[in-house]
């Protein structure tokens, strides 16, 4: 039976949440294990559904790993990767989670060859691949696609090029700049994603002994190396974490403590939108608290690349501002088809109209409980914000969506005095 999620409402968030390591990071550093024999040892590892999967992936190319849980929020695995001797990452395995892309640089570039399923659509949009396969085009492989898979080849190695995206694409850097580490020669990556998890692969190489520049600004140069060691290398924190639990704390006018690091950096778009709103955000000693206490302020929203507004925050903003005294314009300029929630949230009462990437929101004095089914990892933490705050309480259907992103969801809440529980 799917599990759901019941939500009881007129709820307070008061409470402190340990902000887990950032799914975002955790994913391609664990596919960039694939670039040593000497395998990795990460540490604030958030024990998610995505992070299993990607370890499951690894484990079918012949990694072994052990994982040790070091809180109820965070894990540390040592990756072994002297035996991978599978280069096939398989569509049952893709089809659950589109990252496991991810695998294709490392694999490529240490191996010569790999098979990786196309991901296939998801709720969000088509979210195509063609920018990952082009750029390893760019670096001597040869590409086909056949039955479903992107068959790569590249016998004599890799070797280094110049190559523009013509979007940015945030796992288009993260593959190229991998697949570029042991490549023969420089690669110059331009037009390149500036996201803190970018970064934090970046730093994560350089230290298994990659020579990459620019991490973090819109030219990423790598210089190729014969091989790469082990590290032990920690994640840095997750801050579309961060930013849901702070959005809690406003819609239910509580008071959260963030603990995670460099949290007011990572969400500087953030936190300057939510200040318009009405929320309070201070530093601690290991963190930022955010509070709420009066009417909250209708504003506009335009999502864009980092260090723009997090598209991955924009659910769970339209829940807050679905609460605002006036009317706010949410424009989702990243994905094609991010408003999924605007249907549900409109079975709570929401006053939402929306046209391709635009939604118009006018605020209501309270939302009404109401069965609700998640459709996407973020957009399920959407409904629980608004679930929260209703009058009454509320069932949230298809509740992996946010384990995908979440980790220990019910023991964070139950930290701030909020009661979820998961209904099998
Ligand atoms: C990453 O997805 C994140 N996932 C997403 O977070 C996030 O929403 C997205 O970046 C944007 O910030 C991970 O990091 C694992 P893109 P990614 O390539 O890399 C187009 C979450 O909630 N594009 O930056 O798949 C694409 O269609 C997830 O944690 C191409 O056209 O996104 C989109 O319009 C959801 N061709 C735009 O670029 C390509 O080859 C940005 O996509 C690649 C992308």
């Amino acid at each position: 039976m799917i599990e759901k999620l019941k939500v009881y409402g007129n709820q307070k968030v008061n409470g402190t949440v340990n902000i887990s390591g950032a799914k975002n990071a955790a994913l391609p550093i664990l596919a960039a294990g694939l670039l040593s024999e000497n395998g990795l040892q990460l540490s604030n590892v958030p024990p998610l559904a995505d992070v299993s999967t990607m370890l499951s992936l690894l484990e079918r190319l012949g990694v072994s790993y052990t994982p040790t849980r070091d809180a109820i929020h965070a894990m540390s695995v040592c990756l072994k990767t002297d035996s991978v001797d599978n280069f096939i990452a398989p569509y049952e395995i893709v089809k659950k989670m589109r990252a496991s892309i991810l695998v294709l640089g490392p694999l490529l570039t240490r191996f010569g060859q790999c098979a990786v399923s196309m991901p296939g659509g998801c709720t969000i949009g088509v979210r195509p691949i063609d920018f990952h396969i082009k750029g390893m085009e760019a670096l001597g492989a040869r590409v086909e696609l056949k039955d479903g898979y992107v068959h790569a080849v590249a016998r004599k190695g890799l070797k280094g090029t110049v190559f523009k995206f013509p979007v940015i694409s945030v796992t288009g850097t993260e593959n190229l700049m991998m697949a570029a580490t042991l490549a023969d020669g420089t690669t110059v990556l331009q037009n390149v994603a500036k996201e803190p998890e970018v970064v934090d692969l970046a730093n994560c190489l350089n230290k298994m002994g990659a020579k990459i520049s620019g991490a973090g600004t819109d030219v990423i140069t790598i210089t190729g190396v014969a091989s790469l060691h082990s590290v032990k290398h920690s994640i840095i924190s997750d801050r579309i974490e961060a930013g849901s639990y702070a959005i809690a704390a406003g819609i239910t006018s509580g008071c959260v403590n963030l603990i995670g690091e460099n949290l007011r950096y990572m969400l500087s778009a953030f936190i300057e939108k939510m200040s318009q709103i009405g929320l309070i955000f201070s530093d601690i000693p290991d963190g930022i608290s955010v509070k709420c206490v009066g009417k909250l302020e209708p504003i506009d929203i335009e999502t864009a690349e980092f260090p723009g507004y997090p598209t991955d925050l924009q659910a769970q903003s339209m829940s807050l501002l679905c609460l605002a005294d006036g009317v706010s314009n949410i424009r989702e300029n990243i994905w094609e088809n991010r408003f999924q929630h605007v249907a549900e949230l409109s079975r709570m009462g929401a006053n939402i109209s929306y046209s391709a990437s635009h939604a118009i929101v006018t605020g209501i004095p309270k939302f009404t409980s109401a069965p609700v089914m998640a459709t996407d990892l973020r957009a399920s933490f959407g409904l629980v914000l608004a679930a929260l705050a209703a009058a009454g309480d509320s069932m949230i259907d298809r509740a992996y969506h946010l384990d995908r992103g979440y980790c220990c969801i019910e023991e964070k809440f139950s930290k701030c005095g909020v009661l979820v529980e998961r209904i099998r």
